[in-house]
């Protein structure tokens, strides 16, 4: 196992009616700015729970705030924030409005001159300070709710980068698994490829005798292959959209990850397909995944047979037979969710292919566990997946 340090300070605030809680956890004397997405909060009766938790606390509103939020919006939210001297976001929604609130807090008191350096790395100092943020989660996926990264898109430069800092990591995130009982079918099949996406990057690379880790991330994978189709099957299902709900945030919380090899490939290639054609980041990931465990065979030979042998049985057979059958049984998981897994089922070719592949080329990326995945190997990747 490898050396590390761990720090999570993010408070959790779980299960049924917890929203109530907010009172208790918000700054009294400053103001507030809740933030939240399209408008799905005030269907499923979420912001009237809020705004109940919160009444007489000063308080404004910015809505709005896209799936894959963009750097646009998020800089008027950062004007309010100024103007108005908010001491604390509080943002309500699924990852894509708690990535927000990150940026926007780190943007407000950024002492750079473009905040968009944040996310591109050109300001290479760590981020000094931010705006304290809380969360309240409507849409389990990203881990969001209990870590410090945030991604970011640019409409006018289509490009979707993503940042992390332990100043963003939200004071507390209440997680009430009813507030999920509102979302469509596309976006649990989404958040439970996400999550399981999330443990493949920290799990699927090579061993070093972490069993701990190992076995913490197969059960989430377990896990999240028992309980997502009971969701999908009965959205109501309070006891299994508590464990979707826990697992999602303890797939990317950081745990798993510690002593580790990380991969990250399949999601550095998954936002250049949502920056160039807007794919569900979760659906990205299905696509991807199958191709970088194809491409990378060779180097994630031992975790792969573990994968295959722990979370689907597959126990005999040539070793390629073993792999070609983990990544079949992977790919079949995910098109049991609803996900389409190839690149033409959401009408993108080779032309994409060719754009992805040119900016690893210039931005010379050298991605996975052994940074071996140039934009060749990318190509191969996205190839595979046509
Ligand atoms: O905008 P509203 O109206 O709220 O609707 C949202 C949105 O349309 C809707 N939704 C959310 N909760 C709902 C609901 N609809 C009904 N009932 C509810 N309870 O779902 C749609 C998608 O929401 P979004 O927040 O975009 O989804 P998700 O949570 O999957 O977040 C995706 C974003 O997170 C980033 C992704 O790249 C993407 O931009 N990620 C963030 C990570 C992190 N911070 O660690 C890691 C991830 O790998 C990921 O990259
Ligand atoms: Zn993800």
């Amino acid at each position: 196992m490898y050396n590390f340090e761990y720090k999570n300070p993010v408070k959790i605030i779980f299960g049924k009616g917890q929203i109530a809680k907010l009172r208790g956890e918000l700054p009294q004397n400053q103001k507030i700015l809740l933030l939240y997405g399209g408008g799905s909060i005030f269907r499923n009766g979420v912001y009237d729970q809020v705004k109940s938790a919160l009444e007489g606390f000063p308080m404004l509103e910015f809505g709005g705030i896209e799936a894959n939020p963009t750097y646009e919006t998020c800089m008027k939210a950062v004007e309010v924030v100024r103007q108005e001297k908010v001491g604390f976001i509080l943002a309500v929604g699924g990852g894509s409005v708690l990535d927000a609130a990150k940026f926007i807090a780190a943007a407000a008191m950024f002492e750079g001159s473009d905040p968009w350096d944040i996310l591109t790395g050109k300001y290479s100092q760590p981020i000094a300070k931010a705006i304290p943020i809380g969360t309240v989660l409507t849409l389990p996926a990203t881990g969001s709710e209990m870590n410090g990264n945030s991604v970011i898109s640019r409409k006018s430069t289509t490009e979707k980068l993503a940042f992390s800092s332990p100043v963003v990591m939200p004071r507390f995130s209440v997680l009430d698994p009813e507030c999920i009982f509102s979302l469509p079918d596309r976006q649990v099949a989404n958040g439970v490829a996400d999550a399981f996406v999330h443990v493949m990057e920290q799990y699927l690379t090579f061993p070093v005798n972490a069993p701990l880790q190992d076995r913490l991330a197969e059960g989430i994978l377990l896990t999240l292959i028992e309980e997502g189709p009971k969701i999908l099957a009965f959205r109501n299902d309070y006891e299994a959209a508590a464990n979707f709900m826990w697992s999602a945030t303890m797939a990317l919380n950081g745990l798993i990850g510690q002593g580790v090899p990380q991969d990250w490939a399949t999601h550095g290639i998954g936002h250049e397909l949502t920056a160039f054609h807007g794919i569900d980041h979760g659906r990205t990931l299905a696509i991807v995944l199958p191709g970088v465990m194809k491409s990378m065979r060779a180097q994630k030979e031992a975790k792969i047979l573990q994968y295959g042998e722990r979370i689907w049985g597959i126990a005999s057979g040539t070793i390629p037979e073993r792999i070609d059958q983990a990544i079949a049984r992977t790919v079949d998981f995910f098109e049991s969710l609803g996900i389409p897994t190839r690149l033409p089922d959401y009408e993108v070719g080779s032309e994409t292919i060719d754009r992805i592949c040119q900016r690893f080329e210039v931005r010379k990326s050298r991605l996975g566990e052994h940074g071996d995945i140039d934009f060749r190997v990318v190509r191969a990747i996205l190839e595979d997946r046509l």
